[in-house]
């Protein structure tokens, strides 16, 4: 009932909210006329701007608080896994769409700064120029070496595809962690903690890290970039480290990577969008700008760099068991941040005209490492007797059907997780490659042990599946 009531007057005022906004609208459009005929309305523009800005924010605020009544409304029915599954959904394709448009434009300007023409014909006020040629048109771009003369009115700043990147993340990592704390952020067989103990750790880590992080950009050390580099490196290590002795080994790799995916978007809002604004206010009230501004926001870009291939791997590595199933998780996700930021770093030398070759060949080797470790082991012992089917339904049985039947009994999981089923022997013959790939290679089901499989029943679901998997 009271679901109901709260999604009655939210959806009101969302009504209203959006009426308002066209009314706004119309009001910018008589301004700018008022602009065009050389009236000076410019203050009481920025005004009605700043209400605009402000009704969007509330109709954000308000669509979220939707989503909660919803989620009053459905509380305790089997729609709560369904609106779940549907927030994912959506909270999902908007964290990757946002995070495309971040990292795209991103790779884009590297890739301007690299390859600009900045010889041949180029203006004395500028620093280069491109020409382009993508979606069937031509395209020309200068760069100039401090500021223009004037400032143009409209000028574009690429910003809200990294605070809506970070935002929606951090609702996924709720979605999809925070309110399963105990199926997918806690492993027992890790630290038994509390889900509140778990969540408060994940989201206060973010903060420690980022402070670290901002003392170390401010340190002496930001001008040794080796030494800066090797130090990075260990602290990242030791949150790596620290995460897969807190959390499940899934929930870890993704808290490394919303760690460093939170460093970036406050490197965009505390350092570079900041340094940005007092290089426009200082062009625009022709003063000379402090030029560090503009370098510290250069490094902390640089930095952002090197990180989003890191960061992309952990946004997939959920769907690598063999990764975050290893026995030392954090070895991995180490291994695989050094390799694609070499990667990285090889294709930014690259781009600029510095062939360093030997960095691609090393990066792979280290890729490489990382699959050596992980890999299983190669003669897992013999099988020497016959295994009987029975012996394999009765440990599905005992340490499956809890989750995966088309009624589970386990606390959490009220649906069969991702559809897998072994209610009939032809479930679980049909399903036999990635029994292996779950139970007996990665481990990594019964998720985090939690019906307690032993290594020998791992072994007799391994030997029957070797001697053919059979029925009888
Ligand atoms: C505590 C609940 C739980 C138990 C017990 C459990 N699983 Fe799972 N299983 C899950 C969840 C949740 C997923 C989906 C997430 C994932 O893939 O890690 C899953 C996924 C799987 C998948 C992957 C399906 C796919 O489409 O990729 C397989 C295979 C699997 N389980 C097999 C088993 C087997 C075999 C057992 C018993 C030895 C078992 N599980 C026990 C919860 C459980």
């Amino acid at each position: 009932m009271v679901g109901i009531i709260l999604l009655s007057v939210l959806g009101f005022v969302l009504v209203m909210l959006t009426a308002i906004t066209y009314y706004l609208r119309s009001v910018v459009k008589e301004f700018d006329a008022a602009d065009e005929a050389g009236d000076n309305v410019e203050k009481k523009k920025a005004g009605i701007l700043s209400s605009q800005t402000f009704v969007y924010t509330a109709i954000i605020l308000v669509s979220v608080a939707m989503a909660g009544a919803l989620y009053i409304y459905v509380k305790g029915t089997p729609w709560e896994a369904h609106l779940m599954e549907w927030l994912n959904i959506v909270i999902r394709l908007m964290h990757i769409t946002f995070g495309i448009a971040w990292i795209g434009a991103s790779f884009y300007f590297v890739f301007l700064e690299n390859a600009l023409n900045r010889t041949n014909n180029v203006r004395d006020e500028l620093a280069g120029n491109l020409w382009a040629i993508h979606g069937g048109g031509f395209y020309y771009l200068e760069k100039y070496k401090v500021a223009p003369k004037t400032i143009p009115k409209h000028l574009h700043w690429f910003k809200y595809e990294a605070y809506f990147t970070w935002l929606s993340g951090f609702c996924l990592l709720f979605v999809v962690y925070y309110f399963n704390a105990s199926a997918l952020l806690i492993d027992k067989n890790v630290l038994n903690i509390t889900p509140i103990t778990g969540i408060g750790i994940g989201v206060g880590s973010f903060a420690v890290a980022w402070i670290m992080y901002d003392l170390l950009c401010k340190s002496p050390l930001i001008k040794k970039p080796v030494l800066f580099t090797l130090i990075g490196l260990v602290v990242l290590v030791g949150f790596a480290y620290f995460y897969s002795h807190i959390f499940s080994g899934r929930a870890a790799y993704i808290h490394f990577g919303a760690m460093i995916g939170s460093i970036m978007v406050a490197n965009v809002f505390f350092v570079i969008i900041p340094a940005q604004k007092a290089m426009v206010k200082a062009a625009r009230e022709g003063v000379s700008v402090n030029p560090q501004l503009g370098k510290n926001a250069l490094v902390r870009s640089l930095h952002n760099n090197y990180f989003t291939l890191p960061v992309l791997f952990v946004m997939i590595s959920n769907h690598f068991p063999t990764t975050f199933g290893y026995e030392n998780p954090w070895l991995i996700l180490i291994i695989i941040s050094v390799g694609t930021a070499g990667v990285k770093h090889y294709l930014n030398l690259r781009e600029n005209g510095q062939l360093a070759v030997w960095i691609m060949p090393v990066s792979v080797v280290i890729l490489l490492a990382g699959a050596f470790i992980s890999a299983p082991p190669k003669d897992p012992g013999a099988c020497n007797t016959k295994i009987e089917f029975s012996e394999v339904t009765a440990i599905i049985q005992a340490r499956c059907i809890s989750c995966h039947s088309s009624k589970p009994t386990d606390d959490v999981y009220k649906a069969p997780p991702n559809g897998v089923m072994y209610d009939t022997p032809d479930d679980i013959v049909r399903k036999k490659d990635l029994i292996m790939q779950r139970v007996v290679v990665t481990k990594t089901m019964p998720q985090n042990n939690k019906t307690n499989i032993t290594q020998k029943e791992r072994d007799i679901i391994r030997c029957w599946i070797e001697q053919g998997a059979s029925m009888k």
